[in-house]
């Protein structure tokens, strides 16, 4: 295989195909890597072959059509394979930088035929396998997410099961694990218990491995929330570390009860290191780790001003944040695109957890935080209100994560 390519976004060139049989999840782990890398600024995209199957030939096709004895099923599904690669290759070279191949991909000629004209199109190739045998997850991965598809609508849930299971049956007559010597790849077994990585190299597979490695299906509540009100909230300045109001104090109490009356278990507590943050974490009675990664937004020379003054007294500056809000540095402070960087340990840690966690934050991290979970592009969070005396949970469903608010104030 050809060296890795580059580090940066702009110029990264990589395909992802992934393998395995129906209901392992590949178009779970598909979206999360689209959605993770899509956050650090890649310009990610996923093509499904589900999809280009459904949109052109319709919701009809029965376990039958998946037969690899139906010759004309055959052809029907390699159209379409067909045509979401010539998709992929074509928007890779209209710049693409991460494409993810979203399909079955269960033999060897199938992935030689992926992985051949991929890299004659100069684009670097990693097969990313999902196996799983355990019937639990197959069964919960079939009635969460196949029950619900276009495929099944209107159709009786134990029909629907049984037509995908005979599904999944064609599929595994052919199915040959990936073994390819010459190619790069990642086998998940049972959902990261096991990861076998083979000629990985580089930053970005390397960083792919990592995330794959911390993902999982226990579905716990994450919680956001900012600060109780603090002395400078008061006044409209931004950044300093003033401590809680009298208003911020009452909010450190709501916040333990809320924390009493949803945890089911003692939650993951995060806070920044700024006072604020530490003083709404007080009457929680758990212990809360602090993180320098949850500051707020680093506002360099501004920190201490109201953005009156800003205006006022430094015009420029004042404009060109407001023209691009993502990457506009404050002098010797952070973009907003510094902060997504800072914060990718927070994500992964955030993904290995499996009890409730709460973080308490600032306005500008959590924007950041709230566009990864509910896969927004950063720009779409830049100006969304996080308010004051509230609590965002986010809670993860099979295929996104799913917000409730709470106004504790
Ligand atoms: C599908 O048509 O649903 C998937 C086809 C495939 O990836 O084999």
């Amino acid at each position: 295989m050809e060296s890795m390519g580059p580090l940066s976004p702009d110029t990264v060139r990589l395909v992802i195909v992934l393998v395995g049989l129906p209901a392992r999840g590949k178009t779970y782990i598909g979206r999360k890597i689209r959605r993770f890398l899509t956050w650090l600024g890649y310009r990610a995209r996923s093509f499904n072959i589900g999809d280009y199957r459904r949109q052109r030939l319709g919701y009809h096709h029965r376990h039958d059509f998946f037969d690899p004895n139906n010759v004309a099923g055959a052809r029907a599904r390699q159209e379409m394979a067909t045509a979401a690669l010539d998709d992929l290759i074509e928007w890779m070279k209209d710049g693409g930088g991460v494409g993810i191949y979203d399909a079955t991909n269960t033999t060897v000629e199938r992935r030689r035929h992926v992985f051949e004209r991929c890299t004659a199109a100069g684009l670097q190739v990693v097969f990313i396998e999902s196996v799983c045998e355990d019937p639990a997850i197959i069964e919960a991965n079939i009635r969460e997410t196949k029950l619900s598809s276009p495929d099944y609508v209107g159709m009786d849930p134990d029909e629907a099961v049984a037509d995908f299971r005979a599904r999944i049956e064609h599929y595994t007559r052919v199915y040959e694990p990936i073994q390819e010597e010459e190619c790069s790849y990642i086998r998940l077994i049972d959902v990261g218990r096991v990861i076998v990585m083979h000629r990985i190299q580089g930053y970005l597979p390397g960083k792919l491995v990592f995330y794959l490695m911390n993902l999982h299906l226990v579905r716990r509540p994450i919680w956001l929330t900012r600060h109780g009100e603090s002395e400078f909230n008061v006044v409209g300045r931004i950044g300093g570390d003033t401590g809680l109001t009298a208003q911020g104090e009452k909010y450190a109490q709501a916040l333990a009860e809320f924390v009493r009356d949803h945890a089911d278990q003692p939650p993951v507590v995060w806070t920044s290191t700024l006072r604020r943050t530490i003083e709404t974490t007080a009457q929680l009675g758990v212990p809360s780790l602090q993180w320098r990664a949850l500051d707020e937004i680093d506002a360099g020379i501004c920190d201490g001003m109201t953005y009156a003054e800003i205006a006022e007294q430094m015009p420029d500056e004042y404009r060109a944040r407001s023209a691009d809000k993502l990457h506009y540095r404050y002098p010797r402070g952070e973009s907003y695109q510094d902060v997504i960087a800072r914060l990718e340990p927070v994500i992964i840690e955030l993904e290995r957890q499996r009890s409730p966690v709460l973080v308490v934050a600032h306005q500008a991290v959590l924007r950041a935080l709230y566009a990864y979970f509910m896969d927004k592009e950063p720009e779409q969070c830049l100006r969304m209100a996080v308010p004051l005396g509230t609590v965002v949970e986010l809670r993860p469903g099979p295929y996104a994560f799913h917000e409730r608010r709470f106004a504790l104030m």
